[in-house]
């Protein structure tokens, strides 16, 4: 059994060195908010934060991970995770839904980096590439808004 730090609470898991993150997740600890994609580090659709950074779950292996602290979309707080959802919100980013956790965290870990981020700052961080309904403008537009209204 293995003590992770995930979402600001130690949880005891059953997974091996060997199995990715993703999985423990999902499947021993029922955080399904972090999606599947390609399981092979390609579409960001599992995007998680490891110490404050964005971080592809499905190529994280547990091994190694005891020190870090993991935050899921289910625990990510602060305020630039509350400014995020309020500009999704306002903007009506979100259409089947299925890429928008990964994209928020990915938004997140940008904006704690560069608080006022570029367009090509925010084409180069968003990791998720397979949003299949095409939500990039209004992604874009959203990180923009919490930037602004972002508290201080
Ligand atoms: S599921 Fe991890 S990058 Fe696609
Ligand atoms: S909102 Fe449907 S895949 Fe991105």
């Amino acid at each position: 059994m293995t003590s992770l730090n995930i979402n600001g609470r130690a949880v005891a898991v059953h997974a091996e060195p060997d199995m990715p993150l993703l999985w423990v997740l999902r499947c021993e600890l029922g955080l399904t908010g972090t999606k599947f994609g390609c399981g092979v580090g390609i579409c960001g659709a599992c995007t998680v934060h490891l110490d404050g950074k964005a971080s592809l779950s499905c190529q994280t292996l547990m091994a190694g991970l005891q020190t870090q602290k993991i935050t899921t979309i289910e625990g990510v707080q602060g305020k630039e995770a509350q400014a995020l959802k309020a500009a999704w919100i306002d903007l009506d980013v979100v259409q089947c839904g299925y890429c928008q956790s990964a994209q928020l965290m990915a938004a997140c870990a940008l904006l704690k980096q560069k608080p006022n981020p570029t367009d090509a700052d925010i084409d180069a961080a968003m990791s998720n590439i397979v949003c299949r309904c095409g939500t990039y403008p209004r992604v874009r537009a959203a990180i923009h808004q919490a930037a602004k209204r972002r508290p201080a």
